[in-house]
């Protein structure tokens, strides 16, 4: 794991991004697994600056999403899907055909997500995933006692994670729906690449038993420990309870200059 502590979001933001950029621009017909939520808002910021004053081309580009709620379509300003188009897709030039969500409202939803694995692997497999975690540790929506060895599947969600995402849902809990898909953490770890990102001290703890707790199906994150490149990106205030963060701090400032400079 290579643990890089920012001064803030924005300043993580612009790391993250400029690893897909190397990723991009290195293999134009690049495999992206994308994530959702308030974190990687920075990131899609940055890359879609990129796209229009630094011409970064998205055009051979690939996405996969990592998880969708069941039953929202995608008209629904909720839906992941929806997230997707009005913070990024709709702003670079990424190929409609080209890019994967987990539909909310497929009516197989067993075989959709068979497909779904399917396509990825079809696809050449994801060079870099974007990630967030949620308080309770979760990637993607693989909710503490997922499998490490999970696939794209229906998953239920915590109460934790229902009450964390209200906000989205006008603070209604009784609105979120209790279920989704989701990339499974088997999935997730068969990325080239893992870049976890997460900003502020609600993270601290998420991070810290990422990091630096044991590796247990109690943190699904945790299990980045065990991924030959994983990144973890994070502000001054997420890193708050890492033990070693002094050592991180060193590491970085110490990297070899021939390695990807972000
Ligand atoms: C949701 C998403 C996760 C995301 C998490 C954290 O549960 N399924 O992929 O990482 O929220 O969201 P936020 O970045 O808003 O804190």
């Amino acid at each position: 794991m290579e643990v890089i502590i920012c001064k803030d979001s924005r300043e993580a933001s612009i790391k993250a991004a400029r690893l897909v950029e190397h990723q991009v621009r290195s293999k134009p017909r690049s495999v992206l697994g994308l994530a959702t939520g308030a974190t990687p808002l920075g990131l899609y910021g940055e890359l879609v600056r990129m796209h229009r004053e630094d011409a970064l081309d998205f055009s051979k580009v690939t996405t996969f999403n990592l998880d969708e709620y069941l039953g929202l379509p995608p008209s629904d300003e909720r839906s992941y899907r929806y997230f997707m188009y009005s913070n990024f897709f709709d702003k670079v030039n990424i190929p409609e055909e080209n890019i994967n969500i987990p539909d909310g409202m497929a009516e197989d939803v067993v075989r959709h997500c068979a497909d779904y694995e399917y396509r990825i692997k079809r696809a050449g497999g994801i060079d870099i995933q974007i990630l967030g975690i949620g308080v309770d540790g979760h990637i993607g929506f693989n909710e503490p006692s997922s499998s490490f060895t999970s696939r794209t599947r229906i998953k239920t969600l915590a109460p934790q994670t229902i009450k964390d995402n209200s906000r989205f849902f006008g603070g209604d809990e009784s609105k979120v729906p209790e279920h989704v898909i989701t990339m499974g953490i088997g999935t997730v770890m068969e990325s080239r690449m893992c870049v976890l990102m997460a900003f502020g001290e609600s993270k601290a703890d998420a991070v810290s038993a990422c990091v630096e707790g044991g590796i247990s199906i109690v943190c699904p994150a945790s299990v980045l420990q065990l991924h030959p490149n994983a990144k973890i990106i994070v502000d001054e205030a997420a890193a708050g309870k890492l033990k070693l963060a002094d050592y991180y701090k060193w590491v970085y400032s110490k990297k070899p200059s021939w390695q990807v400079d972000i």
